[in-house]
């Protein structure tokens, strides 16, 4: 069984989508699987860009033997995005099989391959800014996207079809579910959502270096975009350069309010969901509150780009913050988003303290606003704290509404 589909005349698709594994790089929930996509231009010259998870490597070697045999010709070059192994740990078996191919990369990549593949022997191309890899009519450009997501990043225009191969860039988490182009599917919230997810857990962190290589990208006419997860973007590009700018800028999507509560006996939730009440009753429109236990924190990081205002009510535990709420912090921390004003609820029965430790330690972020109201809770909302959190939705409300 192959998996192989034409793109063009001389493009193939001969990437693998996979369902078993449900985390992606051994932590963040895929429950709609993940496609690893690769691609081989087969013009006077082949070139096959990037290969798959370990894993995944007999279906997508099946793949590339098929098209290869089809077409009757050879590997001759390999090239390399970027040396993560979850595009490059078959990279090996492929020169192994096909001895003759050479592997075009970087010099940072180069060495990034020794590293992981050790003292072997390959044919190389050393590859750098605006060099030219000539198929045949089509031809290959490269440019360096450093830190979208690895430094070693290459990523390349292919001028015959107007393509770009945009490396982990415009890339979803997600299978492909037996389609391949974004005219195949509708593209749902839930899928908008895998893009978002995708974008914020693994490259938001460089949102500067995203606009810079989505600058040099928009310099050629690009009427494909081949990323190595998701699906291959014709008719949505203007949308998703729409929506990387905005991640990028960690521009929020939405004026509204995201309410992220962490509570054991639901005491801190009620207050959650009161405040929720309070801002609907001032006329915010937008507000969703989540539970910190109830979804993995990727998700809630993905929401927190989303939002402009981001409320946190958090029980003290054990002097701390609840585990999975200081878990979220440091996810979004971590990334250092910016642009958000943040909003702290406490609760405690004894010594409430961790709304200061929340915002010590969301202190760490540029361009955030951290609120001085603080809703001090001792147990259950009694009347003092709940005029507390009358004044924070004014507050938020004020904030939103202005
Ligand atoms: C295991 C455990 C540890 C706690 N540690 C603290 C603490 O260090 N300081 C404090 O003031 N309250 C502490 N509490 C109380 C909670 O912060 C909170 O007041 C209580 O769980 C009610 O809130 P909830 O209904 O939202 O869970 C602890 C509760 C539990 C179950
Ligand atoms: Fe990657
Ligand atoms: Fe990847």
């Amino acid at each position: 069984m192959t998996s192989i589909r034409k793109i063009s005349e001389n493009i193939y698709y001969l990437g693998v989508s996979d369902y078993k594994y449900t985390k992606f790089e051994n932590h963040i929930p895929i429950p709609t699987g993940m496609a690893y996509n690769t691609y081989l231009i087969a013009d006077e010259k082949t070139a096959l860009i990037d290969t798959v998870e370990a894993s995944l490597c007999g279906q997508f070697l099946d793949n590339l033997s098929e098209v290869l045999k089809e077409s009757g010709k050879s590997l001759d070059y390999v090239v390399v995005t970027h040396m993560e192994p979850d595009h490059s740990a078959s990279l090996f078996r492929v020169l192994e099989l096909y001895p003759n191919a050479t592997i075009v990369f970087s010099k940072k990549a180069q060495a990034m391959f020794y590293q992981f593949f050790g003292d072997v022997k390959v044919n190389e191309l050393i590859i750098d800014e605006g060099s030219v890899l000539e198929l045949g009519k089509h031809s290959l450009e490269f440019f360096s996207a450093p830190m979208v997501h690895w430094p070693e990043v290459m990523m390349c225009y292919e001028k015959y079809t107007k393509t770009l191969f945009s490396a982990d860039a415009f890339g979803a988490f997600g299978g492909l579910h037996g389609n391949l182009f974004d005219s195949e599917v509708e593209f749902t919230d839930s899928i908008i959502e895998d893009y978002r997810r995708y974008y914020t857990n693994i490259v938001g962190k460089y949102g500067m270096q995203t606009n810079r290589a989505i600058d040099k990208a928009l310099k050629y006419d690009i009427k494909t975009i081949c990323p190595l997860h998701g699906y291959i973007l014709q008719k949505e590009i203007g949308r998703f350069i729409e929506l990387y700018r905005k991640w990028a800028n960690y521009e929020p999507e939405v004026n509204g309010v995201l309410v992220i509560y962490a509570s054991m006996y639901d005491n801190t939730k009620n207050a959650a969901m009161e405040l929720a009440k309070m801002l609907k009753d001032r006329g915010v429109k937008k507000v969703e509150v989540k539970d910190v236990s109830a979804q993995d924190a990727t998700y809630l990081v993905s929401d927190t780009f989303k939002y402009s205002d981001i409320v946190l009510a958090s029980v003290t535990h054990n002097n701390n913050i609840y585990i999975l709420m200081e878990s979220y912090i440091s996810a979004v921390v971590a990334l250092a988003i910016q642009n958000k004003r943040f909003y702290f609820i406490e609760n405690g029965t004894w010594a409430p303290a961790s709304a200061k430790l929340m915002r010590e330690k969301l202190a760490a972020l540029k361009k955030c606003e951290l609120s001085e109201t603080v809703v001090s809770i001792k147990s259950a909302l009694n009347n003092e704290s709940r005029e507390k959190l009358v004044e924070l939705a004014d507050e938020i409300a004020n904030n939103i509404n202005k």
